[in-house]
């Protein structure tokens, strides 16, 4: 089977893009799919992030910088389609960049975090519209919004994460919701997923699970490979 290939994208900066894609790099290796995470980013965080890990630590991401190709992106991470069962990439913030949009042309999914807050609403109107006609040459390109860095206790969160719901059809809002939590941050140093913690980090470890739960179910494959 050709590899799922999903594109964590939004134009904004501090979306929780790399936080998003390391974190289901980091879930799907453990549900023993054989992943790929791609850094499209110049600024390189998913690769110094990964870079942290031990030396033969046991569930190691795998990840490849790729933000020189620029255009030809895609030409690239195709070459490695037959390789692996999913392939995540970790997408620059600027919409001027071209991968995101080279990208959304040959995914299966757009996966666009989005926090729960008035300018980070306003300014993902673009990326969505951009995702909308991608899928105009891309058919099976499916999109869904997901909520990032999300402060359950203040009050505008309820009316922001409504307004998510709605934003446009073709992007429905997962139900999942990536809170705000120190374990994120911290998981960095690890060089891992908030896995790494184990019990520590259990509300954090399950979100994560939820989301990869519900993309599994959006990409039709099962929530662990099947061996
Ligand atoms: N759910 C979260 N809880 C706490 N901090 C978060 C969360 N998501 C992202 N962050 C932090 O917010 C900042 C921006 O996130 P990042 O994933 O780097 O965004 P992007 O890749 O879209 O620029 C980082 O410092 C990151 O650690
Ligand atoms: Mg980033």
């Amino acid at each position: 089977m050709a590899a799922k290939i999903i594109v964590v994208t939004n134009q904004k900066g501090g979306a929780g893009k790399t936080n998003t894609a390391v974190h289901l790099a980091g879930t799907a290796i453990r549900r023993k799919y054989k992943t790929l995470l791609i850094d499209a980013d110049r600024q390189g965080t998913a690769t110094k992030w990964v870079s942290q890990a031990e030396e033969g630590a046991p569930y190691k991401i795998r990840v490849m910088g790729l933000a020189h190709a620029e255009a030809k992106i895609a030409n690239e991470v195709k070459q490695y389609v037959e390789d692996y069962d999913l392939i995540i990439v970790d997408c620059p913030p600027a919409v001027e960049s071209q991968i995101p949009q080279v990208m959304l042309m040959i995914a299966d999914l757009a996966l666009v975090p989005i926090v729960p807050a008035p300018g980070d609403l306003w300014a993902s109107t673009d990326l969505l519209e951009l995702a909308e006609r991608a899928q105009v040459i891309n058919p099976d390109l499916q999109i869904r919004i997901v909520g990032s860095n999300v402060r359950p206790n203040l009050a505008m969160t309820k009316w922001a994460i409504e307004t998510l719901e709605n934003m446009r059809p073709s992007a429905p809002k997962l139900k999942t919701n990536l809170n705000q939590r120190g374990a994120y941050v911290e998981s960095m140093l690890t060089g891992d997923s908030v896995h790494y913690f184990k019990s520590a980090a259990k509300p954090a470890i399950q979100e994560i699970e939820s989301l990869f739960d519900e993309i599994a179910a959006v990409l039709n494959i099962p929530k662990v490979k099947k061996q």
